[in-house]
């Protein structure tokens, strides 16, 4: 008898001291909380393709808009990808095998910026169809180019070195992927909505552009 009443003591402090970590967690202010150093050279246009509904790449572009300053271009399809997940995943596998990318929509030009922000979902390890789109017809050669992206847990393995080889005559710098979060995290709270902070956005733009 006195071991289960131990048992169930120690379950309820394990489980209540879970409650409270969540809880701090999902209270956590993310914020930046560090100062911002970096300047990046002449106009800045952040170009951005995000497709989920929990638009994690879009999170990670107005952080760099919030800091950088800059006008935000969003890369759209002509014809959204379906979800949920299951049918978008069906729709990128389609086009992957036929080789038959969807049409994106029409950017303004980007002749007057001297510093481009790429971002991207990872898809299949590089950037996401529309963002293949994009870089086929704007070509980015004199310009700073800044790769970022998020994805699901398997990181960007050649997304850095593709925008490279698709960038002939740009500067490529060095790029800063987060780990996307899911519906769930996302309504729970939990943790900040991508699996990374603002501050570790500043962190990079600091270390590419800080004095
Ligand atoms: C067609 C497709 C392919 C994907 N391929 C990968 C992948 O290779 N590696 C990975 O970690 N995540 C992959 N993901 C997950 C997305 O990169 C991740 O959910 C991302 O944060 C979504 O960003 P968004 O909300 O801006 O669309 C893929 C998602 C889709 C729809």
């Amino acid at each position: 008898m006195t071991k289960i009443i131990v048992v169930a003591i120690v379950l309820l402090l394990v489980a209540g001291g879970a409650a409270v970590a969540l809880r701090m967690r999902a209270g956590r202010d993310t914020s930046a909380t560090l100062p911002v150093t970096a300047k990046a050279p002449g106009r800045v246009a952040i170009v951005y393709y995000s497709q989920s509904k929990v638009r994690n790449t879009a999170l990670i572009a107005q952080w760099i808009k919030k800091h950088m300053g800059g006008d935000l271009i969003e890369i759209e399809a002509v014809e959204p990808y379906p979800e949920p997940y299951t049918l978008t995943l069906a729709a990128a596998e389609k086009e992957r095998r036929s080789g038959q990318k969807r049409q994106i929509k029409p950017v303004p030009s980007l002749a007057a910026y001297d510093t481009v922000f790429l971002g991207s979902p990872i898809w299949y390890g590089s950037y996401a169809f529309p963002v293949e789109q994009f870089l086929k017809s704007n070509p980015l050669a004199g310009k700073i180019v800044v790769p970022f992206s998020t994805h699901g847990g398997g990181g960007a393995p050649r997304y850095e070195r593709d925008v490279r080889a698709a960038c002939p005559g740009a500067k490529v710098l060095a790029g800063f992927t987060a780990r996307g979060s899911n519906q769930v995290e996302r309504r729970l709270k939990v943790g900040v909505t991508v699996h990374h902070t603002e501050d570790d956005v500043v962190r990079w733009l600091n270390g590419l552009f800080g004095k």
